[in-house]
């Protein structure tokens, strides 16, 4: 049997995991707004028309933030368009996904519906067809207390309190030639440098996300990042990086996605840096992974012109939530930069969730490990390198078992999470805790399977769901679990005072 082992140092702390890291993204596309989280003939809709099932599985998610509106859809948005009386709003041509867009929902619905769902909004301006100016009015429409066009229209709207949104996204993959008035890097750079300012004018307690490479396939990358950082370096606060992964056919590179992502992320770290030491500035640029997940985007399917058609709606296989644990690892082993990371997205459009107009909803594969590393990946990072056989992939030699540990430190709860990227072998893995004195292992759960390309449907939701397993305990901190071929584990500990 393939052997690995693991140790685990209580002091060898990455960073305090910002809760943020398990963000997600709702998008206008496709039936992620529209009979996905609203759906006023829905029978379990609420008052506000919102889908109490969806809701309850997106705060069993326990997702801290939600990126809004977009997206492609951003860079064509008018937010103007999304307030007020619905009768007097205007049905738009959206240009980005080549839909209807009825503007039912807008900011101030979708500030009440994260609020139930017990999220924060990450909000975004549009850097296409908007302009600084825009971009401002949507700051004082939001937070400005009142007495003013824009605050004082919030009000009249239904929220006499500001909506408080704090983070904003600087506009959307401004790097790519599909984007509504793409620009090029140094274009963006002082496009988004004015914004911030003027946005930060309006309100100084906001923080800001630059758009960085939308893929790190694409030529322009790390130039894009390095151009855009060294005109609005000093007026945003991170960076963001999109990457989505899909399975070209051969499952060991898929599963090795993880690899890639790690990689991915150091760049952008080091090219970050550069622009620091050259600006000679004190303050780290740190990153908002605000579009992260597996992505089919050669089944793109044919539309025209409809409203909430089903576009992106993926179907997830065991091994694609197996990749998803992998990336969340990945954001977890690097949460000393990673601050905000976006599972893109949340329901229907490529997504964890999934809903039928006027019908049922399910989890989909990839809800299990995401909900894992969102429920327990609280407290501390700390450091968890495998020792373990490598495989040779398109991303490079890949180790077969990879792992992140988080460490709640008041809870004193200890959550250990495995992935064995080995196909076809099970591993015995030598899990050393001494370095926490008294600790016990609390629970243990499994998300495996002889199929790696079974998925849930609504006839069979739980085709595919991850199971608690019997625990094992160690001698004096040290464990020897086996770990199934390609499985995503999840090791719950006590740790003694
Ligand atoms: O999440 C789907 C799309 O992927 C988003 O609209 C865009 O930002 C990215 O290309």
């Amino acid at each position: 049997m393939e052997k690995a082992s693991l140790r685990i140092d209580k002091d060898a702390r990455v960073a305090s995991i910002d809760e943020r890291l398990y963000g997600s993204f709702i998008e206008h596309l496709g039936r992620a707004v529209y009979t996905g989280i609203y759906e006023p003939e829905h029978p379990t809709a609420d008052g506000q028309g919102f889908r109490g099932d969806v809701l309850a599985l997106v705060r069993e998610l326990k997702v801290p933030i939600v990126r809004y509106p977009g997206g492609n859809f951003l860079s064509g948005y008018d937010w103007t368009d999304g307030i007020g009386p619905r009768d007097k709003r205007p049905t738009r041509l959206d240009l980005a996904w080549k839909t209807i867009e009825p503007n039912e929902i807008g900011i101030d619905e979708f500030h009440d519906w994260a609020k139930k769902a017990g999220a924060s909004v990450l909000g975004a301006v549009n850097m296409g067809t908007g302009t600084p100016k825009d971009a401002g009015n949507l700051v004082e429409y939001c937070n400005f207390p009142g007495g003013t066009r824009w605050s004082d229209l919030r009000r009249e709207n239904g929220h006499r309190d500001p909506l408080g949104i704090k983070t904003w996204c600087v506009g959307n993959e401004m790097d790519g030639a599909w984007q509504i008035c793409h620009l090029d890097a140094a274009d963006y750079g002082k496009k988004a440098r004015e914004t911030a300012k003027i946005m930060k004018w309006v309100d100084d307690s906001i923080e800001l996300v630059v758009s960085g490479s939308s893929s790190s396939k694409l030529p322009s990358f790390p130039e894009w990042d390095r151009i855009v950082l060294e005109h609005a370096y000093e007026y945003v606060d991170y960076i963001s990086l999109h990457q989505y992964y899909e399975n070209f056919g051969n499952d060991a590179d898929f599963l090795a996605s993880f690899h890639n992502m790690d990689r991915f992320i150091k760049t952008v770290c080091a090219t970050a840096d550069y622009v620091k030491a050259l600006k000679r500035s004190d303050k780290t640029m740190m990153l908002s992974f605000d579009e992260w997940n597996v992505w089919y985007q050669r089944r793109q399917e044919p539309h025209d012109w409809a409203r909430a058609p089903a576009l992106l709606e993926d179907r997830y296989s065991l091994l694609d939530a197996l990749v998803v644990g992998g990336l969340g690892i990945t954001l977890l082993n690097n949460a000393d930069r990673v601050r905000i990371a976006c599972l893109a997205q949340l329901v229907n459009v490529i997504a964890p969730i999934l809903t039928e107009p006027n019908g049922r909803v399910i989890k989909q594969t990839t809800f299990y490990p995401f909900r894992d590393l969102s429920r327990f990946g609280r407290g501390v990072a700390l450091r968890a390198e495998a020792r373990a056989a490598t495989i040779e992939t398109t991303h490079g030699d890949a180790p077969t078992v990879t792992a992140a540990a988080a460490f709640d430190e008041e809870a004193r709860e200890l959550t250990v999470f495995v992935l064995n990227a080995n196909l076809s072998a099970e591993v015995a893995l030598e899990l050393d805790l001494r370095s926490f004195g008294k600790i016990e292992m609390t629970g243990r759960s499994v998300l495996a399977g002889p199929d790696l390309g079974a998925i849930n449907t609504f006839e069979q939701p739980n085709a595919v769901v991850s199971a608690d397993v019997a625990v094992e305990q160690g001698a004096a901190g040290m464990f020897s679990p086996k770990l199934a071929p390609a499985s995503w584990n999840v090791f719950r500990f006590s740790v003694g005072k």
